[in-house]
């Protein structure tokens, strides 16, 4: 095993979903146990190389874009990393919730490199190709609502959210549009607008688009109340909004970045009683709940309350970009041709690897997969407090599991303990993600297919990390 401490923390500003710091010095670690590496196809890992491109990554790269690891990776298999030195990792991050089929999974990688074979751009504007309908056709059947549905597909989650936004505002002629405090819906204009969350994600980017409302999001372990969030919405109609002019209510049915806060199935189904009675459409951000990770295909299906408009990107296509928005047909199509699209958006390698990950997901049952995976957590976060009185609440749906953290003696969020059991799984080689308004929860997004072995070792790297950040 290498081992060796990099320099003091950059003090990069905090940046991106999990990525709300980089306060500690890494001193990764892992042994070689519970899996074998991919070839390296002739990479040389040597001592020194991490150092060496943190060096250049500094100079060439804006700070902008927060990182979490100051290890570069080499090589990845299913739930593991291996850097620039040859350290493993293992990933409980999963590239940001994208890799619930893991890195590289065989069938994924077979569809890509057919497809690369066969062309890798057209445009579908210019020349469309089957695999296009083949994967709109599975996410119109696959996504919550017994009607009929259609499908564009784009290239990230922001992107997607930002097209919700278009169709709804062109289907219903409205332009208002609802969001939750704590949100988090992307980078680009709309969907920073969107966003609940002002550092880092808005602060010194204004002016947004205007007629974008917050509503608080229902969170009773800090006191706010479904009802709250229903009030807060009518309050809106009353001071702020006439709800004629609402266009739609979107909302994650988890949120991600928010602190994995699962909306209750009583509020949806308030909003989509609220949404029927004022015309207005519901959107469900699905960008990291869907594509098995809560136990369900979509985690609206738990309230069992049909969005008219769901958004989905991440593992849709394990590791490639590609993201959709699926909605009834009529809404669907009210955009005049032209109105919609990218060239990038639909990218035929893209599609080729979402429809392998669909096939995968059906197959190996991750469905089923999740709740077990999420058990597990669950266990070894509950068992864990006994040395670690600082858990506040273990909670999620199937693998989109959080847990937050507070002081015990003043009940108020710790993100100073967070910090250190992020810093000491990090130290013992498991990648794992914060998130949370006040960066006080860890959140767990491993690929569905983690080996039994491997998820062990990771839960015993985690058990050992709150107790040492406990002590
Ligand atoms: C719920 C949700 N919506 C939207 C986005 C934005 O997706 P992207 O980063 O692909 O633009 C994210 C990304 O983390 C997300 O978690």
């Amino acid at each position: 095993m290498v081992e060796r401490t990099l320099p003091a923390p950059l003090g990069i500003v905090p940046g991106s979903p999990g990525v709300q710091f980089v306060g500690f010095a890494i001193r990764p670690g892992a042994g070689s146990a519970g899996g074998s590496p991919p070839p390296s196809g002739g990479y040389v890992e040597r001592l020194n190389l991490n150092r060496e491109w943190q060096t250049r990554k500094e100079q060439a790269t804006a700070r902008g874009v927060g990182v979490l690891a100051q290890a570069f990776a080499a090589r990845a298999q299913n739930a593991e990393i291996w850097d620039v030195e040859g350290r493993r990792y293992i990933d409980f991050a999963g590239g940001i919730g994208v890799l619930n089929t893991g890195h590289r999974h065989p069938k994924v990688i077979a569809a890509v490199e057919a497809q690369l074979a066969r062309f890798t751009h057209t445009c579908w504007q210019v020349m469309p190709y089957p695999g296009y309908v083949e994967l709109a056709e599975k996410l119109n059947r696959l996504t919550p609502g017994a009607f009929d549905k259609k499908t564009i597909f784009l290239s990230t989650g922001a992107e997607a959210v930002e097209n919700a936004i278009k169709i709804a505002r062109i289907a219903t002629g409205r332009s208002g549009v609802i969001a939750f405090s704590g949100a988090f819906h992307g980078r680009t204009m709309m969907a920073m607008a969107l966003t609940g969350k002002v550092a880092p994600y808005k602060a010194g980017f204004g002016p947004f688009p205007p007629e974008i409302y917050h509503t608080p999001f229902p969170i009773e372990l800090h006191g706010t109340s479904v009802d709250d969030a229903i009030v807060g919405i009518e309050r809106l109609f009353k001071s702020d909004i006439d709800p004629a002019r609402v266009a739609a209510i979107v909302i994650e049915p988890v949120q991600g970045e928010g602190g994995f806060y699962v909306a209750p199935p009583e509020l949806l189904r308030r909003l989509r009683a609220l949404c029927d009675q004022h015309r207005i459409l519901l959107i469900a951000d699905e960008i990291q709940s869907g594509f098995a990770r809560t136990g369900r295909w979509f985690a609206m299906q738990h309230a069992g309350v049909d969005p008219d408009i769901i958004v989905t990107a991440k593992s849709l296509a394990g590791g490639f970009p590609l993201s959709a928005v699926t909605g009834r047909a009529d809404l669907m199509d009210a955009a005049a041709p032209g109105g919609l699209g990218g060239t990038y958006a639909g990218n035929p390698v893209s599609i080729a690897a979402a429809l392998a990950v669909i096939d995968v997901i059906e197959n190996e049952k991750l469905v089923d997969r999740a709740n077990v995976v999420g058990d597990a957590i669950r266990r070894t976060l509950e068992a864990a407090r006994d040395n670690a009185p600082q858990i506040a609440e273990v909670r999620g749906l199937g693998a989109m599991m959080g847990v937050e953290f507070v002081d015990p003696a003043s009940a108020v969020p710790d993100p100073a303990f967070t910090k250190r059991v992020q810093a000491h799984a990090f130290d013992a080689g498991l990648l794992l993600l914060t998130c949370g308004v006040h960066f006080n929860v860890i959140r767990f997004l491993m690929p569905l297919t983690i080996e039994d072995a491997v998820l062990n070792e990771a839960l015993d790297i985690l058990r050992r990390s709150l107790a040492a950040a406990a002590a």
